[in-house]
């Protein structure tokens, strides 16, 4: 029997392709996230989210085989991480998560991960 991984469930590279792309929209017209990415475009910040979610459900480990471990938190240190930012992230990401009509099942597990990652990667008191 094979087990089917949570990737190949919701529709594979397909689903996190429009997953991430759908966020990115929505950073790109965000006051408070905006000035945390620097680069003009945000197409590589794009790959490596969409990369990192592909490799963290299952899919193939690009991520890992172009930037090594993921050492999410400490990647996070340069930005100043707090309740807005956070709050600023799921809230973009919900609007995503939304945007893909799953399951519940499968909508519940990918929320409440992303949930609780984010919460995760909090490093500022305000
Ligand atoms: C990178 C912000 C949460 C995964 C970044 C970058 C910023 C950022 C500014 C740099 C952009 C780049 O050049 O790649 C935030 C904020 C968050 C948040 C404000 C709010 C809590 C998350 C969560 C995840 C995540 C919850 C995973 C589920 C990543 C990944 C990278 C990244 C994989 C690229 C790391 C690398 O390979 O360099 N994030 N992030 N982030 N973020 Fe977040």
């Amino acid at each position: 029997m094979t087990e089917t991984s949570f990737y190949d469930a919701v529709g594979g590279e397909e689903t996190f392709r429009r997953l991430v792309h759908r966020f990115y929209e929505g950073v790109a017209e965000d006051p408070t996230l905006r000035p945390l990415y620097p680069e003009s475009d945000l197409t590589g910040a794009e790959d490596r989210l969409r990369g990192f979610l592909i490799q963290y459900w299952g899919g193939p480990n690009t991520y890992s085989q172009q930037r090594g471990h993921p050492r999410l938190r400490m990647r996070h240190m340069p930005f100043v991480i707090g309740k807005p930012e956070r709050d600023a992230w799921l809230k973009h990401m919900r609007d995503a998560v939304d945007s893909l009509d799953l399951p519940d099942e499968l909508e519940t597990r990918l929320w409440d991960y992303l949930v609780y990652a984010a919460h995760s990667l909090v490093n500022s008191p305000t």
